[in-house]
């Protein structure tokens, strides 16, 4: 769960009338969309930390593991307390499990004044205008035909580094236990004169590191007419703000073509990371959730990546224990990581979502198993990982700082290394030289080399 005051100190001090404070979980997307949300409404909120003198909350929500309703259920419990005694407080509840509860969300939770879907959120000044009028409202349809709107107030930030952009929403791919399909509605990409104003702005704030955001960007440019795909999209980019370090997520294995290999090593704001998440290493659990790639076709994608550009960092995401996963399934995904030799990998037990397809499988596994699994596969991966992160030790690598807090910089490498390190706070957004003294599990630290 994310604030998003630290982003926007410079607007919070009594320039607008009202005060709005933001609660974030989920993916970066979802942060995004916060920003955007936050956005539309400068100039007449400011943002505030404390969402007892808030006089508009919105919850952005995430629905992509279990407990998520629960955990909304409670929080707007507590938030309930605060509109108790401030009665002229509105709560607005936004993103996947808003769109996934539309109206059953305000008959339960009759404090929630304004639920919002993904889709939605671009509407919220005149929604925000409507629960005055209406009491509470539902703005939760999706359109197939749903185009992002571009947003021309500016969006203030104060010193950040790192930059995200979305570049599409939504995904066509229904793997069968997801439900982004469902509540981020079909694939919709933005064009890229959006996308290069954006950069162009954050790039202007001072932001050097940009991360494109999507579901599934490889699939970028569908359904745009006279637009370029991904790899175009990369190639504009790098053309346009030579300077800058350029990552992006997420990918889908199936999507990744020869050609976005090749850009790779090949462009040179283009960082050397990229997360591909296998899921499974079991070619019969693959199919059943509907990933489109074998095993084997994975690892020929891996293979290529690294002869077109040797020192890349491959990061991914696991699922262990969906239905049908027995031992063998397992092993299989236990072998993988171990010719693959993944730097970082995140894994989640199997959550069963709501209208997923996978809900129909029968053959569940049992919490234990996964459980059993889980930890299995961690510890497996984090011998491996941190095998990954100690080949980096004793190297001289470039850095970009990205914080300082009490004489402790942070700083990444272009292979999406955290390294931990001394320094000056003028250092923050500045490329310097650092030797790796040591690794630690998900980390490195390093000292400057003058
Ligand atoms: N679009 C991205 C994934 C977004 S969700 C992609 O296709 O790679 C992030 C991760 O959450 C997924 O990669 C998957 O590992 C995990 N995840 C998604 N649904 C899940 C579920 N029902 N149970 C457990 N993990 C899930
Ligand atoms: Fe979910 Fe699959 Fe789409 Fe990723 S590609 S968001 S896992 S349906
Ligand atoms: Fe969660 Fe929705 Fe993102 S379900 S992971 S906030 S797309």
């Amino acid at each position: 769960m994310k604030s998003l005051i630290n982003e926007y100190d410079e607007i919070t001090a009594g320039c607008a009338p009202k005060r709005l404070h933001v609660i974030t979980f989920g993916c970066q997307m979802n942060e995004y969309d916060s920003q955007k949300m936050a956005q539309m409404l400068m100039g007449r909120y400011c943002l505030t930390p404390y969402p007892e003198e808030a006089d508009l909350i919105i919850v952005n929500t995430c629905s992509i593991r279990e407990k998520a309703e629960h955990k909304l259920y409670s929080l707007l419990g507590r938030l309930r307390k605060f509109k108790d005694s401030k009665p002229d407080m509105k709560i607005a509840v936004a993103g996947c499990v808003a769109q996934q509860l539309g109206g059953r969300l305000i008959e339960k939770m009759p404090c929630v004044d304004l639920v919002i879907g993904p889709q939605g959120l671009y509407r919220l000044p005149e929604l925000l205008e409507r629960i005055e009028t209406d009491g509470g409202v539902v703005a939760t349809e999706l359109d197939d035909q749903f185009k992002i709107p571009y947003i021309e107030a500016p969006l203030p930030r104060k010193g950040d580094v790192r930059g995200f952009v979305t570049i599409m929403q939504g995904c066509d791919n229904f793997c069968t236990y997801c439900i982004v399909p469902y509540v981020r509605g079909r694939e919709t990409s933005r064009p890229s004169r959006h996308i290069l104003k954006e950069i162009g702005f954050l790039v202007d704030q001072g932001v050097k590191d940009v991360t494109l955001l999507g579901q599934n960007v490889n699939s970028y440019g569908k359904g745009l007419v006279d637009e370029v795909d991904f790899p175009g999209l990369l190639e504009r980019i790098d053309h346009a703000f030579p300077d800058i370090r350029l990552r992006f997520t997420t990918s889908h294995p199936k999507d990744l073509s020869d050609k976005l290999i090749d850009c790779f090593g090949r462009l040179k704001t283009l960082c050397e990371h990229l997360h591909l998440p296998v899921q499974s290493g079991s070619d019969k659990i693959l199919k059943r959730m509907n990933r489109h790639y074998t095993r084997q076709e994975y690892l020929e994608k891996v293979d290529r990546l690294r002869k077109a550009c040797p020192t890349i960092t491959i990061t991914t995401d696991l699922i262990v224990g969906f239905p049908g996963e027995e031992d063998q399934d397992f092993k299989d995904t236990l072998s993988l990581l171990e010719t693959v030799r993944f730097d970082q990998a995140f894994a989640f037990k199997y959550s069963e979502r709501p209208g997923t397809a996978a809900t129909r499988f029968k053959d569940k596994v049992q919490e234990e198993v996964k459980s059993q699994r889980l930890k299995t596969l961690l510890e497996l991966q984090n011998q491996i990982g941190f095998e990954q992160y100690r080949k980096m030790e004793n190297k001289v690598c470039k850095v970009l700082v990205e914080t300082f807090d009490k004489g402790k910089l942070t700083a990444r490498t272009r292979g999406n290394h955290v390294v931990n390190l001394e320094g000056d706070a003028d250092l923050v957004g500045r490329l310097i030289n650092v030797y790796i003294e040591r690794a630690c599990h998900h980390s490195l630290v390093g000292r400057i080399v003058h």
